[in-house]
């Protein structure tokens, strides 16, 4: 495990759209998993400078996002889908049918599901997957359970992560109360992983997760056990790490 702690989010948003396209550089057929949420926008910012100075092109590279509200269009302001458009794909050459959302308002959620690892097997290994991190130590919305599913699955958000996405709704009512996400086993088989966490409101949970015990009440913990997993922290993130 290779912790990175900076003093601006400048840096550590200029570290995580620098390792991101270093990767795209060196292959630019990548397969890239990216995530959503408040931690990457300022990353994406970086990505998207990087392409727009003609430092990197997307245009053989695809991508999957780990994860999509059940229930909420792709055209709602609150859709992962939506907010993809928005900080990143509609800002770069990335080809449209190559990026991939899970689709939160397929008929068969099942069989949405199914697609959705069967279309992650047919791209490959993903090279890298961004991720952050909840505070009940959820990534994508994998979250604290006896047991956890390896494929992508549907999932009903805890109290703690609707709570924590109303922000973004005019009322904590509208949260969707299911989503769609991908599994602990697709997340573990990227080729590296790349959490990044800000904030001193997440400071214990990023304790808990790269310093204590391995379990699936804290789901960011199996991260310890990935080969090649990079952690972006600002120093607030970072004040409880022993
Ligand atoms: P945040 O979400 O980046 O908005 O804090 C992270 C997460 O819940 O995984």
């Amino acid at each position: 495990m290779n912790i990175l702690t900076f003093n601006s989010e400048d840096k550590l948003n200029e570290a995580g759209a620098g390792l991101l396209a270093s990767i795209v550089q060196k292959k630019p057929d990548a397969v890239l998993g990216l995530a959503t949420g408040g931690t990457p926008v300022g990353i994406y910012e970086q990505l998207v400078k990087k392409y727009n100075d003609g430092f990197v092109s997307f245009k053989g590279a695809s991508s999957f996002n780990l994860d999509e509200y059940v229930g909420i269009a792709p055209t709602h302001e609150q859709s992962y889908r939506y907010y993809m458009q928005q900080h990143l794909f509609n800002h770069i050459d990335i080809k449209p049918e190559r990026t991939h959302v899970p689709n939160g308002m397929a008929e068969d959620l099942q069989a949405e599901c199914l697609r959705y690892d069967e279309a992650i097997a047919e791209a490959g290994q993903l090279d890298i997957q961004l991720l952050g991190i909840g505070h009940n130590g959820h990534i994508g919305f994998n979250e604290p359970a006896e047991e956890l599913s390896s494929g992508t699955h549907i999932v009903e958000l805890a109290e703690k992560t609707r709570q924590a996405n109303a922000r973004y709704f005019a009322t904590e009512e509208e949260v969707p109360r299911q989503a769609i996400t991908m599994g602990i086993g697709s997340i573990m088989k990227a080729k590296m992983l790349l959490l990044v966490v800000k904030g001193e409101d997440k400071a214990e949970i990023v304790q808990r997760a790269l310093q204590g015990p391995i379990t699936t009440d804290c789901p960011a913990s199996l991260l310890q056990t990935h080969p090649n997993l990079v952690v972006l922290l600002d120093e607030a993130a970072g004040s409880k790490l022993q």
